[in-house]
């Protein structure tokens, strides 16, 4: 019997970093973020400005492409776009297989997950063409197929897209349409839900975008580097907070037990967190919520809601930015604090909060993709460990 050479205990020099906090990951042109200033641009552009001045597809194109269109540049794009909001028709009995209480996201990961077995023509990543032609599909088909979970999701049959619409609407139309009454939404609905996809588009590397890159850094495919982005997304400490904000909201109730919320979240024997509050980035007001409060505000008004939570989430805003625990650690509202009303308003059910940032988010993972397919320095993503566990041993001898 030869033995075993003892490992030694350390295996080389490796900077542990857990979490990622100093390690960047790779070189990007897309999203620029000062989290002590509270900045956030695109390309280059405020997102103060593309909030105010542009539209979704349009800050699609900017992350996309890395300049704003011109407006045959828009309009081809979004014929483009257009042109491919349909899905194959064996995706309803994909999605059909799903049990009817499934959630969303789950959905919605299956489904995206499974494109690549109905579009062959996008798979070739060697191919710029065919790069793109994912890329555009991705942007072109999530709302249809986030529309279509709902729907499933609530007993509806899928509805198609009405291509004569823009983006917004037609996913809205897809939504919420019922063939015997034509749907009438207000114009600000519309342009609340844009604003909020602007401010989704993307966030360079957040968790799901990482993801996103490390499963492309392995050569997979398109549809299945966005379905690993959606899982990363769907987890509470990222995309999921805007469903679990409103949870808890809702679990608080009534404005005068807001403090015995702050009092639990900064007890460290409760795993209880103000959810839409901290950020690993913003050390300072995150810039998107800083827009979001403001259009919360108008949007309740124009649609002429009435909502209590509303209030709650203000006196907790109020009680955190007060509170010495929250002060210290730099705690401020994220995107997430306000985007949940918004969606509530909108009528769009709580299930449903994350699949939205999903599909805004959907701008910045194939931009992220299509980046990292370019660029001569990609390698695939391979993290290495402290390993801490037992020693080289031998196998006990039996009987
Ligand atoms: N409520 C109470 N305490 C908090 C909160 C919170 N929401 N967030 C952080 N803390 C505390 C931590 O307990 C820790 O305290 P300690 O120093 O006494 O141990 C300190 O603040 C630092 O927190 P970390 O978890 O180390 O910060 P990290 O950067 O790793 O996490 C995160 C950031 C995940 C966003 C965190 O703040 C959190 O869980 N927030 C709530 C969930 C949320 O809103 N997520 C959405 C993020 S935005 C997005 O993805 C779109």
């Amino acid at each position: 019997c030869v033995g075993i050479a003892k490992l030694p205990k350390e295996t080389g020099n490796f900077t542990y970093d857990p979490g990622f906090t100093a390690t960047a990951s790779c070189r990007s042109a897309i999203t620029y973020i000062d989290g002590d200033n509270g900045v956030l641009l695109y390309r280059g552009y405020p997102i103060e400005q593309l909030a105010k001045h542009s539209n979704f597809l349009e800050v699609s194109y900017l992350l996309m492409h890395g300049e704003l269109p011109d407006a045959k540049q828009f309009s081809d794009f979004e014929h483009e776009v257009t042109h491919h909001t349909m899905i194959h028709e064996a995706l309803k009995s994909f999605l059909q297989g799903f049990r009817h209480d499934a959630h969303p996201m789950a959905m919605l990961a299956g489904v995206i997950s499974s494109l690549s077995g109905f579009y062959h023509d996008g798979l070739d990543i060697e191919d710029p063409a065919q790069r793109r032609l994912a890329a555009i599909r991705l942007l072109a088909k999530m709302p249809t197929i986030a529309a279509a979970a709902y729907r499933y999701s609530i007993g509806w049959p899928m509805r198609y897209p009405r291509n004569n619409l823009e983006y917004v609407d037609r996913f809205l139309h897809m939504m919420f349409e019922v063939p015997s009454e034509p749907l009438e939404l207000p114009p600000v609905a519309a342009k609340a839900l844009d604003l909020l996809f602007i401010l989704h588009a993307d966030h360079e590397q957040n968790a799901s975008t990482s993801t996103v890159r490390l499963v492309g850094s392995t050569g997979a495919n398109p549809y299945a580097c966005v379905a690993a982005g959606i899982t990363a997304l769907w987890g509470p400490a990222h995309g999921g907070a805007n469903e679990a904000v409103l949870k808890m909201l809702e679990e608080i109730g009534r404005p005068e037990d807001v403090a015995k919320a702050v009092a639990r979240a900064k007890d460290k024997d409760d795993s209880f967190r103000l959810m839409g509050f901290g950020h690993r980035v913003y050390k300072n007001f995150d810039p998107r919520a800083t827009i979001i409060r403001e259009t919360c505000h108008q949007v309740l008004k124009d649609l002429n809601v009435d909502d209590p939570l509303l209030e709650v989430a203000m006196r907790l805003e109020e009680a955190a930015l007060k509170d010495e625990y929250f002060v210290q650690r730099k705690l401020y509202p994220n995107v997430d604090f306000y985007s949940g009303i918004i969606y509530k308003a909108l009528g769009i059910p709580t299930e449903m909060f994350t699949v939205m940032f999903a599909i805004a988010r959907t701008a910045g993972w194939v931009s992220h993709w299509l980046e990292q397919q370019n660029d001569p320095e990609n390698k695939i993503g391979r993290p290495r460990q402290i390993y801490t566990g037992a020693d080289s041993r031998d196998y006990p001898a039996k009987g």
